[in-house]
């Protein structure tokens, strides 16, 4: 699992940043989800213990990345519409823990991730 492997060494360097976010808002993601109705198994389509894939979480917002980038354009950057691609969305939103921006591997961006 490449992936999980790079989100636990990516978490590890941007852990303290997160905290304080997650702190003010008190709660994660996935538990902002519950709190709308969201079951675990609605994310959690391959199963418990898989993080899910960026299909499973655009069943509910968009179906594509085109159309989610199209909702969320603000004229600005758009964080769903770069020169990275199409990235799995948990390089960026996490369901428990704080988020991270994969952005900042590189850049200095100031955007708070929900
Ligand atoms: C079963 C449907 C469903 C699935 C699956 C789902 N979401 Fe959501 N999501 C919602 C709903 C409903 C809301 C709240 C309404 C809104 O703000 O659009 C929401 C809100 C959000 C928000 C903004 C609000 C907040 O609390 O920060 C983000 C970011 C988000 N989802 C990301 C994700 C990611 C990433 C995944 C996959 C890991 C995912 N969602 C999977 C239904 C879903
Ligand atoms: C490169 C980082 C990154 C990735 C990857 C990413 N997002 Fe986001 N997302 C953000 C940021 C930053 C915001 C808040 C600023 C914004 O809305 O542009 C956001 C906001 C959102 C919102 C809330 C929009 C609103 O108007 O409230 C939803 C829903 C969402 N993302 C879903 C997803 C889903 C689903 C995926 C995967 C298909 C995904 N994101 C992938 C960075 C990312
Ligand atoms: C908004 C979508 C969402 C919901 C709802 C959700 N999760 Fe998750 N879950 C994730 C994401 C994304 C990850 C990947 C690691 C992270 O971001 O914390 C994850 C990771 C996990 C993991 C660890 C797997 C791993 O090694 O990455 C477990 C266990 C888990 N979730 C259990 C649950 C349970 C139990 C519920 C219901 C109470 C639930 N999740 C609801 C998105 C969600
Ligand atoms: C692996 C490193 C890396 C990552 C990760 C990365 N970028 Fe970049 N980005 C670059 C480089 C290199 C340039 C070109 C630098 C220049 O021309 O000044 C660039 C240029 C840009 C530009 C300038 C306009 C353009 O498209 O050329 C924007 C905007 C941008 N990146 C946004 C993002 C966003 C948003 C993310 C996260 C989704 C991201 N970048 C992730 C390396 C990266």
């Amino acid at each position: 699992m490449r992936l999980t492997a790079f989100i636990a060494a990516v978490s590890a360097a941007t852990f303290l940043a997160g905290t304080a976010c997650a702190a003010e808002s008190g709660k994660f993601l996935a538990d902002r989800h519950a709190a709308g109705g969201v079951k675990c198994e609605s994310c959690h389509k391959a199963g418990p213990k898989e993080a899910p894939k960026k299909e499973d979480c655009l069943a509910c917002h968009g179906g594509s990345y085109k159309a989610l980038a199209e909702k969320t354009d603000k004229g600005d950057i758009n964080y769903h519409a770069t020169h990275v691609g199409e990235p799995e969305c948990t390089q960026c939103h996490q369901g428990h823990k704080p988020p991270r921006l994969l952005c900042d591997q590189c850049h200095e961006f100031q955007v708070k991730v929900p």
